[in-house]
Parts: C-alpha cells; structure tokens; sequence
C-alpha cells in the first residue's frame, strides 16, 4: 500500500512527537512510524529535567499546560562531597534562569495525547521499517503492519529512532563519523512514591563508595540512583540494600531525611557518550538520541533532543514557507556545536562526581579540588549554573 507526506518521522520517542507537532502547527504533513506499541514507550522511565528552552518548544508545540502546572521548578542543586553539602544557586549566577523538574514519561504522554486528539497519522508496532532513496530526491520508507507491506513516499526523512535505530544504520559507513566514550561503571536507578528527599535542589553526591543522584518527578514521586559496577545485576539489589547504599552515600542530615518505599522501578543503565557527524545525509537528517548520547549526569539528552528538533523543524518551515535550503543546509553544523558542548559539559560533570576503579592517590586528589574550588569560586560555579540550565542557542 503506498501514501505519501511531506515528512516521515521514524521514533514515536519524544525528538519524534516534537517534530511532528511543531511541523503539525507549521502545517507540513508529517506521518511518524514506531516499531514499539503506545504503552511500550510511556513505560521507559528516562530523564526529568528541563531546561528553559525545552519548556518553551513545549509551549510552542501547544502541549506546554501540564508541563508550567505540575513541572517544579528548581532554582539551585546541591553537591555532596566529603560528609557535607553544598548549594548551587542556578537561578542567581545566570541572571534568573531555571530548570523544571517533569518526567520525560509526562511529556512524552503530553505530546502522544495531543497527536491522537489531532488525528494526526502515527503507526505503533510498524515492523522492518528501512529507509531508502535518501540520496536523491524522492527518499522512500517501507515497513509493515499487520502482515500488509506499506510504502511511504515523502519529501524528507527525519531519522527520531535513538541510539539503536535503523536510520544512522542505513547511512553508508564511509559517510558518517562516530565518536564514543564508554565509562566504567552504570547508574542503578530507583522510581519511588515517596517525597522527594530535596524538593527544589537535585542533589549530586560524590562520595568514597561513589556517585549517587536525589531527584524527583513530583512532590510525591521520587527518583534516586547511584554509581554501580557494571556487571551488577538489578536482581542483586533489594530495596533495602539499595536505601542503605544512598543514605551511606549522602551527609548524615540528608540521609536521615530520606523517605524509603517501595521501588515502582528499579533498573541499571550503562553511561556512554556517543555523537554521529555530520547529523544530515541528503534528504536523511538525524535528531536526538539517534544522533547522540550524553551520560546522564548533566540531565541533557532530552534538552538536546529538543533543541536537535527546534533547529530540524525550522530548517523544514523555511524549505516550505520559504523555499529556502538555509535551515536545512546549516542544521548539521549548528545542531553539532550546541551537542558538542552539552557532551563537554556531561562528560566534565561525570568525570568530576564518580569514582573511577583506576583513579587514586594524584587522580582522587585532583577531584577533591575541583570540587573544593567549584564550591569556593564564583566563576567555577557560574560556569557549571550556566551549562546546568542550558547555553543560549
Ligand atoms: N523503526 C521505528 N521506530 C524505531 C526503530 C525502528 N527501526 N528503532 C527505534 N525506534 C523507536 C524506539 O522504539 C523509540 O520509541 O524510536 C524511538 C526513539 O526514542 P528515544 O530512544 O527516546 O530517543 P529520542 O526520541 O531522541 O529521545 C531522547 O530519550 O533515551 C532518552 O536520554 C534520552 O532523554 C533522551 C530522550
Ligand atoms: C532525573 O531526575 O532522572 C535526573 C535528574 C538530574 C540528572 C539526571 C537525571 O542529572
């Protein structure tokens, strides 16, 4: 069965629905194909931090109501480092600005709820989804549903499927460059309804037994992790095992606050930074986790994500409004500088609050004081406010 539209999204992730609702309310046809059911995507339990601009695509995109009613918005973090804390306020070293805490999940959930209420064409469970023609003028997609082959016929491809998707993989391999970092050790993450232990500061902690992170993703649902081996298995912790771990990991006063519960998910993700260039192969373009991944750290693959989306979506406005090739032909360069430097800043952050198993004696001392300077410094804290909520565009 064949159709055609203007663009064809692949990944139904958050880089897709954004896509597909700015190019919705720009009035470009666009058709995104998900290999994954609806449920299958809302149930990944993923990032939970905003930057500002992020809140501002949202709004843009008509689905930024939930977001500015139940987002919480933070005006500092909090470092945790040999038995004592130390605040961070974000919102006076950059002149006023924040971030919002609200689960990826939510706004995935924002953006899916408003699709359907649009009736815009979006098909779940599509399978064997191949991209084709991307080098001339008429790229094609090809997948199946229920058993019917379909062919999809467009003017350009936007390649939304994160790091395992088959849109980077279709490029020829002397086409693309890839760089990647790996790092010694996993985040084991934990989901709780229980009150956040610090409501309006993330807490990062570095401590002798390792990293360890206090969010949330409401006043009533808390999100905590801390550095792992990477063999760990997620059977291997309990719940108890895992509070006891956190709590040894903060200053005495903080871990007497935490509130334990249940786990609603518990799971271990490994950290790796990884950016694909260029970001555009013809009529192919690339967008957020398919293009790149920061370790988690910094809070920036969703903010990445959708700066990737704000540039790729006024690069098609201006091919259709304008019939102008300016936006499309600059996207790759601009989308690489603003990732380029979101992945300095996740791996500098990583780096500066895990343990690592070869870094002792000079390496550990180094650490000790970068963190006692970036606490006893303005400009050392400027500089981590400023990356924290997000560099201009
Ligand atoms: N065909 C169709 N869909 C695919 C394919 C494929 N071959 N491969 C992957 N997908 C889908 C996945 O099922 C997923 O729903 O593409 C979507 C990609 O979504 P994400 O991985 O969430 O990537 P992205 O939308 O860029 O969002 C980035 O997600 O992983 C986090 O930390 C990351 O917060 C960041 C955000
Ligand atoms: C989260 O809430 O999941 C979160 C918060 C801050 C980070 C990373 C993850 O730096």
């Amino acid at each position: 069965m064949k159709t055609r539209t203007q663009v064809a999204i692949i990944g139904a992730g958050p880089s897709g629905l954004l896509l597909g609702q700015l190019l919705h309310k720009a009035g470009i046809d666009n058709i995104i194909l998900e290999r994954q059911s609806g449920e299958y995507v809302l149930g990944r339990i993923r990032a939970g931090i905003l930057e500002q601009v992020t809140v501002d695509l949202l709004k843009e995109a008509g689905v930024g109501e939930r977001v500015q009613r139940e987002g919480v918005v933070h005006h500092s973090i909090e470092l945790v480092f040999a038995g004592s804390r130390h605040p961070i306020d974000v919102h006076g070293l950059t002149g006023g600005k924040v971030v919002t805490a609200y689960g990826q999940t939510e706004l995935t959930r924002d953006l899916m709820d408003a699709r359907q209420a649009q009736g815009l064409a979006t098909v779940y469970e599509a399978a064997d989804v191949s991209v084709h023609g991307f080098d001339g003028a008429q790229p094609v997609v090809r997948y199946r549903k229920d058993g019917v082959e379909h062919e999809v016929q467009c003017d350009f491809i936007a390649g939304c499927d994160g790091f395992h998707g088959v849109c980077r993989a279709s490029v020829p391999k002397g086409a693309i460059t890839e760089y990647e970092k790996v790092y010694p050790f996993g985040w084991l993450g934990v989901l709780a309804d229980v009150p956040p232990v610090s409501p309006h500061a993330i807490v990062y902690g570095n401590s002798d037994r390792g990293f360890s992170l206090c969010s949330m993703r409401s006043m009533t649902r808390s999100r905590y992790y801390v550095q792992c081996p990477l063999e760990d298995k997620v059977e291997e912790w309990s719940d108890q095992r895992f509070w006891d771990e956190l709590r040894s990991r903060l200053d005495p006063e903080l871990a007497a606050r935490v509130v334990t519960g249940p786990s609603i998910e518990k799971s271990i993700a490994p950290l790796r930074s990884f950016v694909a260039e260029p970001m555009r192969f013809g009529r192919l373009f690339l967008a957020g986790d398919a293009a790149h991944i920061v370790p988690p750290t910094g809070a920036k693959g969703l903010n990445l994500a959708a700066t990737d989306v704000k540039y790729l979506a006024g690069a098609f406005i201006e091919h259709y409004a304008e019939n102008s090739a300016a936006g499309i032909d600059t996207y790759s360069q601009r989308a690489l500088r603003r990732i380029w430097k979101a992945e300095r800043f996740s791996w500098w952050l990583t780096n500066l609050m895990h343990r690592f198993p070869d870094t002792q004696g000079f390496g550990q001392r180094m650490q000790e004081a970068e963190l006692d300077y970036l606490v006893n410094s303005k400009a050392a804290s400027t500089a981590l406010a400023e990356n924290y909520v997000g560099l201009p565009l």
